[in-house]
C-alpha cells in the first residue's frame, strides 16, 4: 500500500514538473503531446497486423505519449463503421485531439512514398497550424521512402525478408501501389532501379502506375525466370495483395505471370509487418517528435 501511494505522488510531482509552454497574460499551459498515425486504412482483419506492429513499435519508443489513428480512405471508414468499428479521418482525429487539450502533435504518415495521399495529408496538417484549431506545434513525419538512403535501406531489408527457400535463379516481384500522381511513377521507377542493382532478379511493379505489370513480365521473360516470389511493397497485405497480386482471378499478377510460364509463390505480408521496415517509419516519427521539442 505504502508503495502505491509513493508511486502516485511521484506521478503527480512528475506531471507538475512536466514541460510547460507560455501562453498569453503570463500564464503557463501544460504541454500535451500526442501521436497520430495515419494510413490509407484497411478493412481486412488479417491485414491489421501491419498497423498493430507499427503501433507496438511506436509505443515502445514513446511510452508516455498517447497514440491515435486516422484512416484517409472514406470508403474504408464507411465499411468499418457498418461493422461498428469507428475510425476517424485525419481532420476529425486532429479536431478531437484539439478538444482533448493536446498542444503538440506528431502526425506520422504510413505511406510508402510522398505521393498524392501524402500531399493531401500535408494540406490537412497545415490547417491545424493556423486558425481556431491551431496546435502550438504540429509536425508531419515523412513517408517510408524519403531519401536515397531510405530507399537503399528499404530495398536491402525487403530483400532480406524474402523467404530463405528462394533459389538463385528465382525472381522476386514486388508490388507497389502507384498512381497517376506526378511523383509516384518516378519514385517507383527509382525503387525498381535500386532493387535491381542489389539483386538482378528483383523487379518492382505497381498496380496503378509505372513500372507496370507488363514491364515486370517482360523483365522476367528476358531473364528467363521460371519461378518468382510475389511480395507486396505496401504497408499492409490487404485487398491489393490478396486480389490483384495473389488471387487466381484473370488479370491478377499471379495469373498473368503463370500464363507466361512463371510459377508464383505469394507472400501475404505487408511491409509494416517487418520490424526492419516498420522501424524506418518509427525513425521518421522520431524526427517529427524531435522537431516538436525544438
Ligand atoms: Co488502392
Amino acid at each position: 500500500m505504502k508503495k502505491a501511494i509513493t508511486l502516485a505522488s511521484l506521478i503527480i510531482v512528475a506531471s507538475l514538473c512536466g514541460p510547460t509552454i507560455a501562453v498569453g497574460h503570463g500564464e503557463k499551459k501544460a504541454m500535451k503531446t500526442g501521436i497520430l498515425l495515419v494510413s490509407f486504412g484497411t478493412s481486412d482483419k488479417e491485414a491489421k497486423v501491419s498497423f498493430e506492429n507499427i503501433e507496438r513499435l511506436a509505443h515502445k519508443k514513446f511510452k508516455d505519449t498517447e497514440i491515435r489513428w486516422a484512416f484517409t480512405s472514406g470508403i474504408i471508414r464507411r465499411k468499418l463503421a457498418k461493422s461498428g468499428v469507428m475510425i476517424d479521418s485525419p481532420t476529425v482525429a486532429l479536431s478531437k485531439m484539439y478538444d482533448d487539450g493536446f498542444t503538440s502533435i506528431a502526425v506520422q504518415s504510413l505511406h510508402t512514398i510522398g505521393g498524392a495521399e501524402y500531399d493531401e495529408l500535408k494540406e490537412i496538417v497545415a490547417k491545424f497550424k493556423v486558425g481556431p484549431e491551431a496546435f502550438d506545434k504540429i509536425e508531419l513525419g515523412a513517408p517510408l521512402l524519403n531519401s536515397y538512403a531510405d530507399l537503399l535501406r528499404v530495398a536491402k531489408e525487403m530483400l532480406n525478408e524474402v523467404p530463405k527457400e528462394r533459389k538463385n535463379d528465382e525472381a522476386v516481384v514486388l508490388m507497389g501501389h502507384g498512381n497517376e500522381h506526378h511523383y509516384s511513377d518516378l519514385a517507383y521507377i527509382a525503387a525498381a532501379k535500386v532493387f535491381k542493382e542489389l539483386d538482378p532478379l528483383a523487379f518492382v511493379g505497381t498496380v496503378e502506375g509505372h513500372p507496370t505489370l507488363e514491364t515486370v513480365v517482360e523483365q522476367c521473360k528476358a531473364a528467363k525466370v521460371k519461378k518468382t516470389y510475389l511480395i507486396p511493397f505496401m504497408s499492409v497485405a490487404g485487398d491489393h495483395a490478396k486480389n490483384d497480386m495473389a488471387s487466381d482471378d484473370d488479370g491478377s499478377w499471379k495469373s498473368v505471370l503463370e500464363k507466361n510460364g512463371i510459377t508464383c509463390v505469394a507472400v501475404l505480408k505487408g511491409s509494416a509487418e517487418y520490424d526492419s521496415i516498420a522501424s524506418i517509419w518509427i525513425e521518421h516519427l522520431e524526427t517529427a517528435m524531435d522537431k516538436l521539442n525544438n
